[in-house]
């Protein structure tokens, strides 16, 4: 057993979208999540740029005294997670794929559309996955342009956020594909308005939260470190940017609890 938090660490709000998961089935642990903020959008950045990124968040986190790291973000998960599993080999780290696999298995179209920031489309971890379980399916790789910048300042409700989904949703509509998949942690917030595009359409939209917390929950057990039943658990909020950020984190966690709790 092991009270210790568990760090979630994301470019910005996006993970929040996996800490939601994790909070659904893991209510007894403790979450620290880390929010970049200061350095986000990760998405155009260089690979050498992101681990930087995501070395200081890990060790940030580690000050904190987590007893696992998930990396709430594909972008860093594809730049990075080598690096920081070689730095701390001791360290559990959780990383986050977009769900290539699961929408491969179940497609009937054979033919899928993968949401994401253009570094995780281009990485090499991407090309690993999708030519492993995409032998006969077709892959398109679409950006979710703007979407994380839209996420990021809290416009997930606007008519820019409607016009961006459409212009990026409309046109796979009519290439048969019946699986999007998003894989980027911002795009979930987004999840609202792709559906209401894709609605009639037979097409199913996918993400990774759940089946990331599932991992969690397995890699606790695992290695005996899980918080006790009953633990009370605390909920706290970091990031490298500014305490008005900082903030906006904490407030839309607190959002997300309430629809949680609805
Ligand atoms: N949330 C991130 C992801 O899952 C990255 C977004 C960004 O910073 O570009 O890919």
């Amino acid at each position: 057993m092991n009270r210790a938090a568990i760090g979630v660490y994301d470019s910005g709000m996006g993970g929040l979208s996996v800490w939601r998961e994790l909070r659904r089935l893991l209510p007894c642990e403790s979450l620290i999540y880390l929010g970049d903020g200061k350095n986000c959008p990760y998405g155009g950045r260089s690979r050498e740029e992101i681990i930087g990124f995501a070395e200081a968040a890990v060790e940030r986190l580690l000050t904190e005294g987590v007893k696992m790291v998930v990396v709430g973000c594909n972008t860093a998960t594809t730049a990075a997670i080598d690096h920081l599993r070689q730095r701390w080999p001791e360290l559990p780290i959780v990383g986050l794929e977009p769900a290539v696999k699961p929408a491969c298995l179940a497609t009937r179209s054979r033919k899928i559309a993968v949401l994401a920031t253009e570094h995780s489309l281009k990485s090499d971890m991407f090309l690993r996955t999708a030519s492993r379980y995409a032998d006969d399916v077709e892959v398109l790789k679409v950006v979710g342009r703007d979407f994380v910048e839209i996420v990021e300042e809290s416009e997930e409700h606007s008519e820019r956020a409607e016009r961006a989904v459409r212009s990026v949703v409309e046109p796979l509509l009519t290439e048969g594909v019946d699986k999007i998949v998003l894989g980027c942690t911002h795009y979930p917030f987004l999840r609202p308005l792709i559906e209401d595009v894709v609605v009639g359409h037979d097409i199913e939209v996918i993400d990774s939260g759940e089946a990331v917390a599932r991992r969690v929950k397995w890699l606790l057990e695992r290695y005996d470190i899980a918080a006790e039943e009953g633990n009370e658990s605390h909920l706290s909020f970091l990031t490298f940017h500014t305490e008005e950020y900082r903030l906006l984190l904490e407030r839309k966690a607190q959002s997300i609890l309430e629809q949680m709790s609805k």
